[in-house]
This record gives structure tokens, C-alpha cells and sequence, in this order.
């Protein structure tokens, strides 16, 4: 991997299974990441590190590519899986949510003062009536807005995101013992975004997706038809699928490389249904439903042309 760090007094990247150790002070970063053991440094609902084992066995993710997208970033777990591969040569990461983007950035441009300000300015004071009072509060700068997004993800119940039609943050307070300050899995996210030439945007699917070239791959995990839509104030729908579909076809016949998760069921089977495209089925461990007789094994489509 070639690894582009910008400031390489502030992280020292060792080889693979070497030690971790931490130290740390907010003048001095002499913290010791790993190199390849990128992973979400957020949960995500919908999140795939659980499911690209079986993407991989199923052959599905290619094994080279020119430019790597993935615009429907969420916690990323696939551009840190291909990171961790040495797949990347240049990628464009994007998502509708302002606020998660805005995270990714302050944590790939200004990683030590967001450290400081999640731990001296969150971390330290959680308790129920902070977390209730920065709930929805919006700050002036980035890097403390940034920091009070990684805080309500670790801090709230089950690390869920979701917001209401007014685009507010509503998940409910979890367990206090749970971890917020994480430094060494931000520096290593850090690194996964320095390295490589990656981009990071915030935009809509639709906006960008004209951008990808022959030989590129797209990696497409959207709002799932039928199940959780609270990621934006603005919901995923039925016109968006086939506004999604119609993509693919078009990626399909330029010959760039694409693979999509979405649920299954009949209106995304009738949607892909044809010679066209190769479609998978995989199962996941059901979690979005809180009643335990709801939980269990759930199948998901993967369409694909790889
Ligand atoms: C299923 S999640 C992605 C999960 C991600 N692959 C992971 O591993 O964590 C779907 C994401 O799509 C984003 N999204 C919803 N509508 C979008 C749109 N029109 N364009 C781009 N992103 C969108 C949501 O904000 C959410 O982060």
C-alpha cells in the first residue's frame, strides 16, 4: 500500500502484527497505528463488515479496478476492506448526510484536534443530561460538530443513527459504560483516508453518478426498499430505485463494475429481473428489529456484474 501520509510526525504506522501500544498527548500524537487493520471508526445501521466475507467467497468483489466509488458511504465498510486489501489506487467516497461527511473530512484533515475536542469537550462530561442537551445542538465549527456526531454514535442506544422529518438526531441514550474516546481506531481511519488519493463528498448518489469510467467499480449499498430510511430527512423511496436501476444498466452496458446489496424481496427482484445482471443471495444476521422473536437470519439480494 502507498501510504500518503500528510504528517508523519503524528503517526507512527508500524508493520503488520506489531504491538499496539498507546500514549497520547494532543501536542505530541505518539500514538502507534497499524497499517491494514483499517475498520468503521462509526456504526452504521445497514453496515457490511459482517457481510463482505460472503461477497468475497461468492467472487464478487473484483480484484482490480481503476477508480473505487462508494456512494452510499455510511459507516464504510468496504472502503476500508479494500483499503485493508491494497485494492485502492483512487477513490470517491460520498453519502446524502451532511453530517456524517463532514465527520469523515475532520477526521482525515484535522484529526488531532478532533481528538481533543471528543475527549475534553464530550467524552469527559457524558452523562445522561449532557447527552440529552447536545442532543441536538449544532455547533459553529466543524471539527465540534464533527466531534459530537462520533459522540451521540457511541454514546446513543445500539450506536444507531436515525433522524426525524426535521432532520434531528432522536435515538435514545445507551449504556454509560459504553467506549467513546477511541483514538487509535480514528488514526487509523485517518490513515485508510490519506492514503491512496481518496475524496471525500457530500452529495447525492444521483448527482455523481455520471462520474465512473469504464474499468472503475462502484460499490452501491443504499437505503434497503421496505426496511430502515432514517439515515436523511429525506427518504430513499420507490422512485429512487429506479432511478437506481436505471444506473446500473447504464454501468452494465459501459462496462464499469458495480455491486449492489438491497433487500429481498419482489419489488427489487421485478426491478432486476433479467438476463442482465448476476444476482446473490446472502444472509445477515437480523438486528434491526428490537423484538427478540423478530431477530434471526434475513436474506439480501446482491446484483451485481463483476
Ligand atoms: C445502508 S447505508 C450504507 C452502509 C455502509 N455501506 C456501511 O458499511 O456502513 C446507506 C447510506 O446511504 C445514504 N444515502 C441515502 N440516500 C442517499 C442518496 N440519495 N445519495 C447518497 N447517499 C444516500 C445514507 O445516508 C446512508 O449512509
Amino acid at each position: 500500500m502507498k501510504i500518503a501520509y500528510n504528517n508523519p510526525q503524528a503517526i507512527t504506522v508500524l508493520p503488520n502484527n506489531a504491538k499496539l501500544k498507546y500514549e497520547h498527548d494532543f501536542n505530541c500524537l505518539t500514538e502507534i497505528v497499524k497499517d491494514k487493520n483499517f475498520k468503521p471508526f462509526l456504526k452504521w445501521v445497514g453496515g457490511k463488515t459482517r457481510l463482505i466475507p460472503q461477497y468475497e467467497e461468492l467472487g464478487l468483489i473484483p480484484a482490480e479496478f481503476n477508480t473505487y466509488f462508494e456512494p452510499f458511504l455510511g459507516g464504510g465498510a468496504m472502503f476500508f476492506h479494500l483499503q485493508n486489501a491494497g485494492l485502492i489506487q483512487r477513490a470517491l467516497l460520498s453519502d446524502l448526510n451532511s453530517d456524517l461527511v463532514n465527520t469523515y473530512k475532520e477526521v482525515k484533515d484535522n484529526l488531532s484536534k478532533l481528538k481533543q475536542v471528543l475527549l475534553k469537550e464530550f467524552a469527559e462530561s457524558h452523562d445522561k443530561v449532557f447527552f440529552e442537551e447536545v442532543r441536538n445542538k449544532t455547533f459553529t465549527l466543524d471539527v465540534y460538530n464533527a466531534a459530537k456526531f462520533i459522540y451521540l454514535n457511541k454514546a446513543c442506544r445500539s450506536g444507531m443513527y436515525r433522524v426525524n422529518k426535521n432532520g434531528e438526531f432522536n435515538v435514545p441514550m445507551g449504556d454509560l459504560t459504553q467506549k467513546i474516546y477511541q483514538p487509535i481506531l480514528l488514526s487509523e481511519a485517518n490513515l485508510a483516508l490519506n492514503s491512496n488519493n481518496v475524496a471525500v463528498v457530500n452529495t447525492s448518489f444521483f448527482n455523481i453518478s455520471h462520474l465512473p469510467q469504464p474499468g472503475d467499480f462502484v460499490f452501491l449499498d443504499p437505503p434497503y426498499h421496505g426496511t430502515f430510511n432514517g439515515y436523511n430527512k429525506s427518504p430513499f423511496g420507490e422512485d429512487e430505485q429506479v432511478k437506481l436501476r436505471d444506473v446500473c444498466r447504464e454501468y452494465n452496458e459501459n462496462k464499469i463494475k458495480f455491486l449492489l446489496c438491497n433487500s429481498h424481496n419482489s419489488f427489487i427482484l421485478d426491478l432486476y429481473n433479467g438476463d442482465e445482471f448476476k444476482i446473490n443471495e446472502v444472509w445477515r444476521n437480523g438486528t434491526i428489529n428490537s423484538k427478540g422473536a423478530e431477530r434471526g437470519k434475513v436474506k439480501e439480494l446482491i446484483i451485481s456484474n463483476v
